[in-house]
């Protein structure tokens, strides 16, 4: 996996580079009443996504920013690779540079979805996009979704402190200000709430699989069985058990230099349940529980958080 890791390590350090030459109001741009940030997407690559033709055996990891993506994506790429290795006697397409796409399905170039039209099976692709703007062939083609979800109260800390240190992304002076942009869909990739309730259209799916950051934090083992069933990949309990530890918060930290250069360290931050009890204020708290009931209380996604999350937190 060390030429993807390099790929994604250039990606970011280009745009950290390019982002450190502008102005923070210069960072975002809206594409169909969505904020995005302009060294990494563009409406151009928007609209060359369409062609893309998604098939039933890819691999979709659909989450909201800072829920945990790079996790799930690491047990994703280990899983595939291990499983390709044993079942066809070869190195997983996810290892070879000539073929390897950038995972993260809307950012890249305009030729990008031409070429993994391309790409042999099983290709991984990671997304922060809402439904509705993900090409619709994934849906018309039955691909397999994971849908990430995490508490929205750890989102937004995670958030915060990722937009500080990520010059692409736009800083805050105050927790108190990131918050009201948090709460009022000034979030690059939308509002959470929003991407709750949009996702929830589609979490009675059977293509769906909705995981949470907390119960994988709570029984990695039995979740990463659990996301191996759902995209039909079968590995013995020592092959599951050593994705396991592959992707614990400890090991990805400890190799994240190697896999995410610079990035690594303000992207590995914390990894756990419940920090945003070290920003919130009571009244914060309060307009958040009120947010998410408002959003998605009784809903699928919003009985399943509650349940996971709020319950336990
Ligand atoms: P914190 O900022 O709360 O530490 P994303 O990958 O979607 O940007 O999400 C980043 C969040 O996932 C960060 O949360 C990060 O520490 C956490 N994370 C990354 N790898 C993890 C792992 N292996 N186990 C648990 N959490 C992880």
């Amino acid at each position: 996996m060390e030429k993807p890791r390099k790929k994604f390590a250039d990606i970011i350090e280009k745009a950290m580079a390019a982002a450190n030459t502008m102005d923070r109001d210069e960072l975002l741009f809206s594409y169909k009443g969505i904020l995005y940030p302009v060294t990494f997407c563009s409406p151009e690559v928007f609209k060359a996504m369409e062609s893309l033709e998604a098939r039933s055996d890819d691999m979709i990891l659909a989450g909201y920013p800072k829920s945990g993506t790079n996790w799930l994506g690491q047990i994703l790429s280990d899983l595939l690779v291990i499983f390709e290795k044993k079942t066809q006697n070869k190195e997983s397409s996810v290892n070879e540079e000539e073929l390897e796409e950038f995972p993260y399905l809307e950012i890249g170039d305009t030729g990008k979805y031409e070429r993994m039209n391309k790409l042999p099976s099983r290709r991984l692709i990671f997304t922060h996009l809402l439904p509705e703007n993900l090409p619709r062939s994934i849906f018309k083609n039955k691909a397999k979704i994971l849908l990430l979800l995490r508490n929205p109260k750890d989102v937004a800390t995670s958030f915060y402190h990722f937009t500080n240190r990520m010059s692409p992304l736009p800083s805050y002076e105050t927790w108190d200000d990131f918050f009201v942009a948090f709460m009022t869909k000034k979030m690059p990739w939308g509002s959470y709430f929003e991407y709750l309730s949009k996702w929830n259209k589609y979490a009675n799916d059977e293509n769906v699989m909705t995981i949470t950051y907390e119960e994988l934090k709570e029984n990695p083992v039995l979740g990463v069985k659990n996301i191996a069933a759902f995209f039909g990949i079968s590995l013995t309990e020592k092959e599951l058990q050593s994705v396991v530890e592959r992707s614990s918060f400890q090991s990805m930290k400890k190799n994240s230099q190697k896999t995410h250069g610079a990035f690594g360290d303000v992207l590995f931050r914390k990894g756990g349940v419940s920090d945003w009890k070290n920003l919130f204020s009571e009244d914060q708290n309060e307009k958040m529980d009120k947010a998410f009931e408002e959003h998605v209380g009784g809903t699928k996604l919003g009985v399943k958080l509650k349940y996971e999350v709020y319950c336990k937190a």
